[in-house]
């Protein structure tokens, strides 16, 4: 008799899925992938062949219903997130929904509401938060190394970093959005795993498409790079967006992300606290810094080396929990929601110019 716990069914073949979700949940006791859903039949198969899982389909309710999956991922174009997740959570599938979790906050509430009641466990893919460094400010701050964290910076800049021209990553009715929607919400989930997911007030934001409907910035990481014959037309989201969020007890977050800027690429958070504080950077490491009787002192933080990356911690701890080890760390609903609530005050904030109260 077989030993197999959890049944993996992927919906999206994309490299991501291929480099991180099979290679994850395959290396875990008692858990199987058995098969892939892909419009993209030969995307499917050709990965299925390459990572050893055994069924392929075009239909991903045909594989929910012939397989029976009881885990799901869902990383295909975002417009897809929420019927995709909604769908597999009703055939009794707990879910790893990719980020972001749905276009609006309305369809994330929305998923996560399918999830309570067929009492499946959803969680989602904001993985950077288990990098080495994010994980030792995490204990400092528990350790109260920071004491009180009044603000906070997070910067995920790419100097060209454009996904391709004409694949749904550049096009708003498909994405939802630019580099808010892609590396936003990772730097969002950063700084508020760091900060204790304060409750936000207010958010003003400003977007920018100041590459891409030019042609420019394209750096390449999705797939269906079309040559750029007309990029206004295949380009209408947010290449920049900067926003300062205020939170109920008076703390700030300056959130600042570029798809494409003249400027370095870098990728950091920075806490500011009462008693210290501390830089996360995702070249330099985590470093500290407080008063020694007086003096200014910076700490460098030696840290592990984070074999497996970011996406394993986020796999193995969503299947510990489902094993019901209820402190193992995963991605809440709640975290996640909130999240995607402060994304879409940003936006709203960026289309009117003015600042949204939340209440
Ligand atoms: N957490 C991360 O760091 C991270 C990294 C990369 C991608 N992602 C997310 O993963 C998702 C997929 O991104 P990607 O780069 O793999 O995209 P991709 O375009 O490379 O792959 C998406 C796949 O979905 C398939 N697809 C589209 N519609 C479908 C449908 N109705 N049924 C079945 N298959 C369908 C496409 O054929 C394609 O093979 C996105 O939501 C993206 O934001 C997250």
């Amino acid at each position: 008799m077989s030993d197999t716990k959890w049944r993996v069914g992927v919906i999206g073949a994309g490299f991501i899925v291929n480099y991180a979700h099979i290679p994850e949940f395959q290396r875990l006791d008692g858990v199987e992938v058995v098969a892939i859903a892909d419009l993209n039949r030969a995307r499917a198969e050709e990965l299925a062949a390459a990572r050893g899982v055994p069924h392929v389909y075009e239909d991903y309710e045909k594989m929910l219903a012939e397989q029976q999956p009881n885990i799901v991922v869902v990383a295909t174009p975002n417009i897809f997130h929420q019927p995709m997740a909604k769908t597999a959570l009703e055939s009794g599938a707990n879910v790893l929904l990719e980020k972001p979790m749905a276009l609006t906050y309305a369809d994330a509430v929305d998923i996560v509401e399918t999830a309570k009641a067929n009492d499946r466990v959803l969680t989602v893919g904001t993985h950077y938060r288990y990098a080495p460094g994010s994980l030792a400010a995490r204990h400092q701050a528990d350790e109260g190394f920071f004491g009180h964290i009044y603000a906070a910076r997070a910067v995920m800049h790419r100097r060209t970093g454009i996904p391709g021209f004409g694949s749904w990553f550049t096009r708003k009715e498909l994405s939802g959005g630019g580099v808010l929607l892609d590396l936003g919400v990772h730097a969002l989930d950063c700084a508020l795993f760091l900060m204790d997911f304060p409750d936000p007030v207010t958010v003003s934001a400003s977007s920018f498409s100041a590459f891409g409907p030019r042609g420019l910035g394209l750096g390449g990481w999705g797939s269906d790079i079309n040559k750029v014959t007309d990029a206004a037309k295949q380009f209408n989201v947010d290449d920049l967006t900067w926003a300062t969020i205020r939170f109920a007890d008076d703390r700030v977050l300056q959130f600042q992300v570029a798809w494409a800027s003249h400027g370095a690429d870098q990728i950091f958070t920075e806490l500011y606290g009462t008693e210290g504080g501390a830089r996360i950077d995702a070249d330099e490491g985590l470093k500290l810094y407080e008063d020694l009787n007086g003096a200014p002192v910076d700490i460098a933080v030696p840290l592990p080396n984070g074999d497996g990356g970011t996406y394993r911690p986020l796999i193995s701890n969503f299947v510990d929990y489902l094993n019901g080890d209820a402190s193992a760390h995963i991605i809440t609903t709640d975290q996640a929601l909130l999240s995607v609530k402060i994304v879409d005050a940003i936006q709203r904030s960026a289309e009117t110019g003015r600042e949204v109260v939340l209440g």
